[in-house]
């Protein structure tokens, strides 16, 4: 057999394979830069850019949890100008596929930061955060929030010609529903799942294993659920989804993109083994040889329910 067409279309963006590295796991792209070439991935999606840069949450910030991870990291980054002086010119050298991903709190500052990244070539698309358990402003707020979905998608759809992706919180009831508002204000697509509200204690001390009480939980532990959140959403919308949350093997991405996800990240295993990404697309390069699959895209949400 011929070697399989692992491209697919997400909007107007053309990726040529699915697999993503997932926002927050892999800073600006310049240190997992040092163990795969960024030219061979789909894309890497930032970790959050605010207007200004944010400190974060004060540590302890992470947590190893059974088959997973806690972090209430709190969105800490360097800010969109610094973004732009320190961080666009290096993706640019590195021949990075960029997706940028905007955090906010508020919904005139999600704006102004597709506004002023908007005419950067390098960044092909914009990933909207709009999900981050881990904020007092912004984040959740927003996520569950299905008007304030809506009006954010709407409110960019207008400022950008690149592809427009909203990133979903799975702390909600039906995370279709906010799959249809992303869609019917014109969003391209969604990226689910964001990490689902978690935490651990210290039985002697009593006190809580991160200093911000709750984080989010990401990693192997979350596999399941964001499974089921990625084909509720492929059963009644019709939308492209980014499947993410807990892939560490090319199993994991196969199964996603039959639960209907057209793409996805990878999150978590990359702190585990920075090159789990190229392995990912090997697998799945060899599971297309052997099944028969010409297209990767064929393979979206082919469940046999
Ligand atoms: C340490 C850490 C930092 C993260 N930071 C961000 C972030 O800045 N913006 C964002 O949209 N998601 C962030 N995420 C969420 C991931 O992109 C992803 O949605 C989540 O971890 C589930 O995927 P995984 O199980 O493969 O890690 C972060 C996750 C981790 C573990």
């Amino acid at each position: 057999m011929n070697e399989p067409n692992l491209s697919v279309q997400i909007g107007s963006l053309k990726l040529k394979n699915p697999i993503l590295l997932a926002s927050g796991t892999v800073g600006y792209g310049d240190e997992i830069s040092e163990f795969i070439d960024l030219n061979k991935i789909g894309a890497i999606v930032t970790k959050s850019i605010s207007l200004k840069p944010r400190a974060g949450n004060p540590p302890q910030r992470v947590t190893e949890t059974p088959s997973g991870m806690l972090n209430a990291i709190g969105l800490a980054n360097i800010g969109l100008e610094r973004f732009i002086e320190e961080k666009i010119p290096m993706l640019e050298k590195l021949g990075a596929t960029v997706i940028c991903n905007i955090a906010a709190s508020s919904f005139e500052e999600y704006a102004t930061c597709v506004r002023e990244l908007n005419s950067f070539k390098v960044i092909k698309a914009f990933e909207i955060n709009v999900s981050c358990p881990n904020v007092k402003d912004g984040g959740l707020l927003f996520g569950n929030d299905i008007k304030a979905v809506r009006k954010i998608t709407a409110m960019l759809r207008p400022l950008t010609n690149k592809t427009l992706i909203v990133k979903l919180s799975p702390n909600t009831t039906t995370i279709a529903d906010f799959a249809q508002a992303v869609k019917d204000e014109g969003g391209d697509a969604v990226s689910a799942i964001n990490t689902l509200v978690g935490t651990a204690f210290d039985i002697y001390t009593r006190k809580p294993k991160i200093k911000n009480v709750t984080g989010g939980l990401s990693g192997p532990a979350i596999k399941p659920i964001a499974l089921a959140k990625v084909l509720e959403i492929s059963r009644s919308v019709d939308i492209p989804i980014i499947g993410l949350g807990g892939i560490s093997k090319w199993e994991d991405a196969v199964e996603f993109m039959i639960a209907g996800a057209s793409a996805v990240q990878i999150g978590t295993a990359n702190f585990i083994n920075p090159k789990v990404s190229l392995e990912i697309l090997d697998g799945i390069k060899r599971f297309c040889k052997t099944e028969g699959i010409e297209n990767i895209s064929q393979l979206t949400a082919t469940y046999d329910l």
